[in-house]
C-alpha cells in the first residue's frame, strides 16, 4: 500500500521529469523512500529529509538520494535552500509543519505538490495554530502567482493504476532497483506503543506488527 501510494501520487500528480528537483520528507519510511527512488529512476534530482544521522545516511547511501537533510537541524531551512539551487519542482508532502514552511518559498513556477500526509499535525487536533502572523491568506496568492498545483489524494483514488504498478514495481524489485526496509514489532499488545513511536519518528522503515511466527 505505501509503495502504491508513492507510485500513484507521483504518476498522477507529481510527474517528476528528468533534471527536475523533487523533495520528500519522512524519506526513510515506506512512502518517502519509494517516492525518492522512483524519482531517481525518472532521472530527477532528489532531496530527502529524515530525522537523525542514521536515517539520513540510509537515505543518501543505501537509497541513493542525491542529498539527505535532517529536519531537526537548527539551520534546516538554510540547508534546504542550499540543497536546491534550482528551486523545487515537486514537493511530495508527507509531513506538513516546519518542513512545509521551509519548502514553500523554494517552490518553482508550475511546481506540483501531491498532498499525501501531514504527520506533523496528526497529534494536534486540539492545539492552537502556531505563533506568528496568519499566513493562510497569502497561500492562494502564492498558488496563483507561481501557478502551483496542490492536490490531496488517498491511494485508493487511483486503483485503476494498480495493475501497472504491480508490473513496473515488480520488475524494479526483481532487478534490485528499489530497496525497502521493515521495522518489526512483536505482539499486538505492543501496537499502540509502535504507533506512538511512529508519530515521534522512532520507527526505521515500515512498521509491521507481527502477531505470530509463520
Ligand atoms: N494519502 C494516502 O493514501 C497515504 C497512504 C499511506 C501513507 N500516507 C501518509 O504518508 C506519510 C508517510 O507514511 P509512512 O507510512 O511512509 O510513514 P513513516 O515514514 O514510516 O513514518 C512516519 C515518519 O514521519 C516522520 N515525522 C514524524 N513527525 C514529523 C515531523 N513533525 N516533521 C517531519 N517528519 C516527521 C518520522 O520520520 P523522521 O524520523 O525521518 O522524522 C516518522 O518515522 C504519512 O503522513 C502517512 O499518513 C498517506
Amino acid at each position: 500500500m505505501p509503495g502504491f501510494t508513492a507510485y500513484a501520487g507521483l504518476h498522477e500528480i507529481g510527474r517528476p521529469q528528468a533534471g527536475e528537483t523533487l523533495v520528500v520528507a519522512a524519506a526513510s519510511g515506506p512512502v518517502g523512500a519509494t517516492v525518492g527512488q522512483i524519482a531517481r529512476l525518472r532521472d530527477a534530482r532528489v532531496v530527502g529529509i529524515a530525522g537523525g544521522e542514521r536515517k539520513r545516511a540510509y537515505v543518501r547511501d543505501e537509497l541513493g538520494f542525491d542529498v539527505a537533510l535532517d529536519h531537526r537541524a537548527t539551520d534546516f531551512p538554510e540547508q534546504l535552500r542550499a540543497a536546491v539551487p534550482d528551486g523545487i519542482d515537486v514537493y511530495f508532502e508527507n509531513v506538513g509543519g516546519a518542513v512545509f514552511d521551509a519548502v514553500l518559498p523554494l517552490l518553482n513556477d508550475f511546481a506540483r505538490v501531491p498532498v499525501c500526509g501531514t504527520i506533523a499535525t496528526y497529534n494536534r487536533r486540539d492545539a492552537q495554530p502556531p505563533p506568528g502572523p496568519d499566513r493562510v491568506p497569502a497561500l492562494p496568492s502564492l498558488i496563483l502567482r507561481k501557478r502551483l498545483t496542490f492536490r490531496g489524494f488517498i491511494q485508493r483514488d487511483f486503483m485503476a493504476l494498480f495493475p501497472q504498478f504491480l508490473d513496473e514495481m515488480g520488475a524494479w524489485l526483481k532487478e534490485g532497483r528499489i530497496a525497502y526496509r521493515e521495522d518489526f514489532v512483536d505482539g499486538l499488545e505492543n501496537a499502540p506503543r509502535a504507533l506512538i513511536g511512529l508519530l515521534r519518528g522512532e520507527n526505521f522503515g515500515k512498521v509491521v506488527v507481527r502477531l505470530a511466527e509463520e
